[in-house]
């Protein structure tokens, strides 16, 4: 049993850890402890002990000593006392803004359901949770409060979700509404966000909490290159093996906020949810509003820990289930290879190389609909480009499924573009306010998702594509951000309501088509990773992880990316050298080392490749699908930080479920004279058990391996070539496992 109820105490439990809750005097809920996994008991003492401190209100006369700034709520509205940033906020007919919910009752359920309309997390055998539903009511509004707990006790993972019903007679106005919030007892934490922009994604940022409003979000309407909604709070001497640590997130793609206040007695409230600027719901009477899935998650034992149960979780109960464990393809990708400038010929000439290497998959990017040359045009055009495509979409697919490949389509659903068919029959569905000058960004504007005729003019278009080209995969691409957030299908009193519309209305689209062809891979984009998160991993299993593939940068967005996203949803290619985004020349064995740890994919004209460098390429693919399980699902070490030092060197490994087979990769960007003696100290391998590293002859126990470490070679000093630069390295090592 993981909802233990002792009267009106609520001890959710789980393998690792326990999250502690009860209903206060006043009948609101109070938060007790989040953290290692207690005993049970009726009553904890120690925690229901209150403060009281001068001059500040309490909730009734003979009560001074319960003060709401000094209690730890459970989801705290602002108005009584307590002056910390609310869970919710609700204005009443009449222009008030106070709130006062009290328990009602609470339910238990087997299983954790889907949300309808909103990406969400399962457990549909019922054999994997439970889930506790808190009610409460405001007796002035007539409001209920549903707060629910799904409890996942062996990934150590809870979810949570406030659902509002409007059981009164009159609207009510939702001004903010979280989806969780933990009030914890000090602020002795260090925060770790995963911060950047284009091209930089997913940078780990540690800092020490400190007094005041800490946050990271997003206000693009959608969760953004520049902060990314997965969050954690450590204990200042935890690292990625060792010590207490706490995972956020949320199962959602707009705007967002992750918050943590530290108050002036140094308790640290964590609120995440959608973000309150630029949101309001109207909420009529007999209507309900239900928020995103919030994922907290415990651990005891280091960050490396934390990242694979939670990882563990998102394959098990938030992936779709029919590619949750399927191997994905080795994909070739035209965008880098070619970009706009392409024809049959040109794209089959490619694939029929790619197919010699081994490769599996032909996706074909931007540049195939309309007339598009450039990135001014088409958008929302999603008919062949005649010129380009002669013999039709269909025609193509047939050639690359004749050689036994898959084939996969870029679309880009949500823009329009001025100089498009779609704009002139329907400037209307683009987003604009009424009397102002739209934003261009990239050249093109956003659709409104909000309105249903755009999304079911999409599924016509995307899903007739599906069918006449049998396509395999579709990369589902969205190149800018919204400006003028308004739509001309919704009152003035519900514009509030738009950027959370607009992402109902993508989810809409995504369920559709899902529903319709379940066997179709989705990989999301947003120029690179700029919505890379769980409301788009529930649809789509991969994301294209930036639009940078150069090898050093890369190390970094996915040591980033890796503490909150499993590497089965990493997109990862090795694209040509010099890289496009930094001019950097790497070798294609450095290129492959990175990518490998992901869902490896090339992104360059093969047909341009020396006979070296297709050699080395099939080699590489045959490798990567040799041991493509233990890439894509294995559990993942961070083992050196990029992001520490002087960021020269990282390292990471994946172990696969039994230890019985690993690899490890270790990465130098600079080469140094002279080096000092280095090892490189393994991870998650069973101390007991032989293995032998690279099929070499010498036999190692897993504990001399972790605790003694492996050397790693000096690299030459001279090179015979740029390509063969002793800077950018990797040392890979195969850790298989041997009988005695
Ligand atoms: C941005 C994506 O991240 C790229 O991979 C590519 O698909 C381009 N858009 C195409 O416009």
């Amino acid at each position: 049993m993981s909802i233990i109820v002792n009267q009106q105490q609520f001890h959710l439990q789980t393998d690792h850890s326990s999250y502690i809750f009860h209903v206060m005097a006043n009948g609101e809920l109070g938060q007790l402890y989040y953290g290692p996994r207690l005993h049970d008991q009726a009553t904890y003492p120690e925690l229901m002990v209150r403060e009281h401190h001068e001059a500040m209100p309490a909730w009734r006369l003979d009560t001074p000593d319960f003060q709401p700034e000094t209690l730890k709520q459970e989801f705290a509205s602002l108005g009584k006392g307590d002056y910390r940033d609310p869970a919710f906020q609700i204005t009443e007919p009449d222009g008030s803004r106070v709130s006062e919910f009290s328990y009602q009752d609470f339910r238990i359920v087997d299983g954790k359901s889907r949300l309808k309309g909103l990406p969400s997390t399962f457990d549909d055998e019922h054999d994997d949770a439970q889930t506790l539903v808190i009610s409460l009511v405001d007796a002035v509004t007539q409001v209920v409060l549903e707060l629910s707990y799904a409890v996942f006790p062996h990934q150590d993972v809870i979810v949570r979700s406030a659902k509002f019903q409007n059981q009164g007679q009159a609207s009510v106005k939702l001004d903010r509404v979280l989806s969780s919030q933990v009030d914890l007892p000090d602020a002795n934490y260090d925060l770790l966000q995963f911060s950047g922009t284009w091209t930089r994604e997913r940078h780990l940022v540690r800092t020490p909490l400190r007094s005041g409003i800490q946050s990271v979000g997003s206000l693009r309407g959608a969760s953004s290159h520049q902060q990314n909604p997965a969050m954690i709070l450590a204990r200042p001497q935890t690292t990625d093996d060792q010590g207490a640590a706490m995972g956020f997130n949320l199962v959602y793609s707009g705007n967002f906020l992750d918050q943590v206040e530290v108050d002036a007695f140094n308790t640290a409230r964590v609120l995440v949810g959608i973000n309150p600027t630029e949101f309001d719901w109207q909420l009529s009477a007999g209507q309900s509003f239900q928020t995103p899935e919030a994922i907290l998650s415990y651990t005891g034992d280091g960050l490396n820990q934390l990242s694979q149960q939670m990882g563990d979780f998102y394959q098990h109960h938030l992936v779709n289930p029919h590619f949750a464990q399927q191997q994905r393809p080795v994909l070739v990708n035209n965008w880098e290879g070619t970009y706009f400038d392409f024809n049959e010929d040109k794209l089959v000439a490619i694939a029929e190389d790619a197919h010699e290497l081994g490769i599996e998959m032909f996706v074909l990017d931007d540049g195939w609909f309309g007339h598009r040359d450039d990135d001014k045009t088409s958008l929302g055009d999603w008919d062949v480009y005649q010129e380009k495509l002669p013999n039709g979409m269909a025609h193509l697919a047939e050639r690359v499924h004749s050689l036994k490949m898959q084939f996969g389509l870029w679309f880009e659903p949500e823009m329009i573009s001025i100089d498009s068919q779609l704009y002139r029959a329907h400037p209307e569905w683009t987003i604009k306010t009424p009397k102002r000058q739209m934003t261009p960004g990239r050249n093109q504007f956003v659709l409104d998702m909000a309105n249903p005729d755009v999304v079911d003019f999409l599924y016509g278009k995307i899903s007739g594509l599906i069918e006449t080209a049998h396509l395999d995969y579709i990369k589902w691409d969205m190149n800018r951000n919204i400006t003028e957030a308004y739509s001309s299908t919704l009152p003035a009193d519900q514009q509030g309501e738009f950027l959370h519309r607009y992402m109902l209305g993508v989810y809409d689209l995504y369920a559709r088509l899902i529903a319709a062809y379940p066997t179709v891979l989705f990989e999301s984009c947003a120029s690179g990773g700029g919505r890379f998160d769980l409301g788009m991993m529930a649809y789509a299993p991969q994301a294209w992880t930036s639009d940078d593939t150069d090898a050093v940068e890369r190390l970094k967005i996915q040591f980033g990316t890796s503490y909150g996203y499993p590497q089965a949803m990493m997109g990862a290619h090795v694209s040509a050298v010099p890289n496009d985004q930094t001019g950097r020349i790497t070798p294609i064995e450095t290129r492959a080392a990175v990518a490998y740890f992901g869902d490896l994919g090339y992104e360059l004209d093969v047909t341009k490749c020396s006979a070296d460098e297709k050699a080395a390429i099939k080699q590489q693919v045959a490798f990567y699908k040799a041991h493509r399980e233990l890439f894509q699902q294995g559990k993942f070490y961070r083992i050196d930080n990029p992001f520490t030092g002087d960021g020269n060197v990282g390292s990471w490994q994946v172990v696969s479920d039994d230890q019985r087979h690993a690899i490890a990769a270790r990465y130098q960007i600079l080469n140094h004279p002279n080096p000092a003696y280095t090892r490189l100290y393994l991870r998650g391998l069973a101390p007991d058990q032989r293995y032998r590293l690279n099929g070499g002859k010498h036999i190692y126990f897993g504990d001399e391996l972790m605790h003694a470490g492996i050397f790693v070679p000096h690299l030459l000093e001279s090179t015979q070539g740029v390509e063969q630069s002793a800077d950018f390295s990797a040392f890979l090592v195969v850790i298989d496992a041997v009988e005695a």
